[in-house]
């Protein structure tokens, strides 16, 4: 999706700001020309960066300063104060950087700085001369755009079962299916960027095979391709539900562009939906549909939508706001069949749909692991640095089992943002590096206008403590096991999920 580009506000930062104004550690809005940008102050360092985050446009002036970077309140992306570069994912593109000027007690903002990015792996003997990546989704192409960041000059082979380049997934069941966001939203990058980039993006390559000893993938097409290093980024598949009629023209499931593509012609003519599946997912399709217009039933086998992740007070503000948009919940309740006209439920309902969509969960996509004789544990497991028990072969996202140092345990997420950041740290492994992938785990939800924003990992918890009111959608509730925080999740509390995150990242320092 596009960044939105927000009025300028605050000072003109050119013509001085007091330094007493200023604390340690605060951010300052302000502008210069039509450019948004933030003066933040570390100490006596003063630092000046464009104040508008690459992913969505998010507001970082009102983001939480760590040390001398910002994390964006919207989505916890991360910039480096010192240069503009997007340390973290979900930002993968820089912002502006400008010098200052300490003249006595003002601070001046000056030159626009064109942006650098810092190589963090020095080059080393036995550095790879050719990288291979397996898929073309959130991890796959984080590694690739980090690899050229950090100036790796050798061949770099992204191959992708899907026809298309890879995309902006989160994006597929919010803006876009509800008609809001044009499809040049869509794609994560143009098509000129990799061949900018001399990425040469191989789409609609199906990789079946990998020898691990030869260090060579077999293609669906007879063809090989050498690696010196590999990484397995093949992401997860929608579960189908063996149900009759679920192979119905109108029946559909989410997870490529082609997929939602085929979802939103349907909805063209789509009077009544049923969506399988009360999931961050369905629901998010649900909302989608609605605001299409389109009558939605979701019919789900659980007590409460998302409980089993947020808990029952949440579960119920989410089931809630989606009957004030006019969702009908059949809960506790499953599909038995389907036909042309209508869904049948193992309750003895019937609901009349033209248009079904599964979201029932997805599994990951170990095939490849699993032939090529990799350690799987329902997931590819891999090590701190994200290599698998094949040396120089890594994995990273929705496949891969990480041993989480916040949790203590070896946790498998499907998560956007982790998705990326394993891809970014999987690729200073892939050049030599040893860096351990200890990012504090995050994800987020949209609901019509609600955003749920979670940082950290909780399966179980002894103590849910809210803090604000979930009805009024102002509220921080914190999973704690034993007393301690494992998990927040926020609704319009950007700054204290952020302090969550830091507070958790500090717990391992
Ligand atoms: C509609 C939708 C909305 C979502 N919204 C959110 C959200 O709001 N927040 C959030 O945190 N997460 C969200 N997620 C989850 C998030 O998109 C995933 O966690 C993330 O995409 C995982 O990244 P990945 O790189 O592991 O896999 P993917 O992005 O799925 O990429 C896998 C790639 O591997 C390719 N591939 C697989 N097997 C092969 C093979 N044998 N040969 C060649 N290529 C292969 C695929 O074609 C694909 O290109 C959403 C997911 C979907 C589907
Ligand atoms: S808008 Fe900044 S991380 Fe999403």
């Amino acid at each position: 999706m596009s960044a939105a580009q927000p009025e300028t506000t605050g000072p003109d930062l050119t013509l001085g700001v007091a330094v007493d104004t200023l604390a340690d550690g605060k951010i300052l809005a302000g502008h210069v020309g039509e450019d948004a940008v933030l003066l933040a102050r570390r100490g006596d360092e003063f630092f000046a960066i464009g104040a508008t985050c690459t992913h969505y446009g998010g507001p970082l002036a009102e983001g939480l300063m760590v040390d001398d970077t910002v994390r964006c309140p919207w989505h916890h992306a991360c910039f480096s104060l010192r240069t503009g570069e997007a340390l973290r994912a979900p930002a993968l593109g820089p912002v502006a950087c400008w010098s200052t000027e300490l003249r006595e007690d003002q601070v001046f903002v000056r030159e626009k700085a064109a942006p650098t990015a810092q190589a963090r792996v020095a080059p080393a003997p036995g550095s790879p001369r050719k990288i291979v990546i397996i898929g073309g989704g959130a991890a796959g192409f984080a590694a690739a755009e980090m690899l050229r960041r950090q100036h790796f000059q050798g061949g770099l082979v992204m191959l992708s079962d899907d026809e298309a380049p890879p995309v902006d997934r989160p994006n597929l069941s919010k803006d876009y299916l509800a008609g809001n966001a044009p499809e040049e939203w869509v794609p994560l990058r143009g098509d000129d960027f990799y061949s900018e980039q001399g990425i040469d993006l191989r789409l609609g390559t199906t990789v079946t095979g990998i020898d691990t000893r030869a260090r060579e993938v077999a293609l669906a097409d007879g063809g090989k391709v050498a690696y010196d290093r590999l990484l397995l980024a093949t992401g997860a598949e929608p579960v189908r539900l063996p149900l009759p009629g679920s192979d119905l023209p109108h029946v559909h499931t989410l997870r490529t562009l082609a997929d939602c593509r085929a979802i939103i012609a349907r909805a063209a003519t789509a009077r009544r939906a049923v969506v399988m599946g009360a999931s961050f997912i369905g629901l998010e399709v649900a909302a989608s549909l609605r605001a299409r217009g389109i009558e939605v039933h979701v019919v789900a086998p659980e007590k409460r939508p998302m409980e089993r992740v947020l808990g029952a007070a949440m579960g119920d503000f989410v089931r809630s706001l989606h009957e004030e948009h006019g969702v009908i919940f059949h809960l506790e309740d499953t599909a038995s069949a389907i036909d042309a006209r209508q869904v049948a439920l193992k309750s003895g309902d019937m609901i009349a749909a033209d248009l079904v969509v599964a979201g029932v969960g997805v599994r990951p996509r170990l095939a490849l692991a699993e032939t090529a004789g990799l350690a799987v544990d329902r997931g590819v497991t891999v090590d701190e640095y994200l290599e698998t028990s094949a040396p120089g072969v890594f994995a990273a996202g929705d496949i891969a089992r990480w041993p989480d140092r916040h949790s203590g345990a070896a946790i498998r997420v499907e998560h956007w943002v982790v998705a990326q950041r394993q891809g970014q740290t999987a690729a200073l492994n892939m050049l030599g590096g040893r860096e351990s992938f200890d990012a504090v785990p995050f994800f987020w939800s949209q609901h019509y206008d609600v955003p749920i924003n979670y940082v950290g990992h909780a399966e179980t918890w002894d103590e849910l403590a809210i803090d604000g009111e979930i009805a009024a959608r102002d509220c921080v509730l914190r999973y704690k096991r034993k007393g301690r925080v494992l998990a927040v999740a926020s609704i319009h509390r950007d700054a204290e999920s952020l302090l969550a995150e830091a507070a958790m990242e500090r717990e391992l320092a």
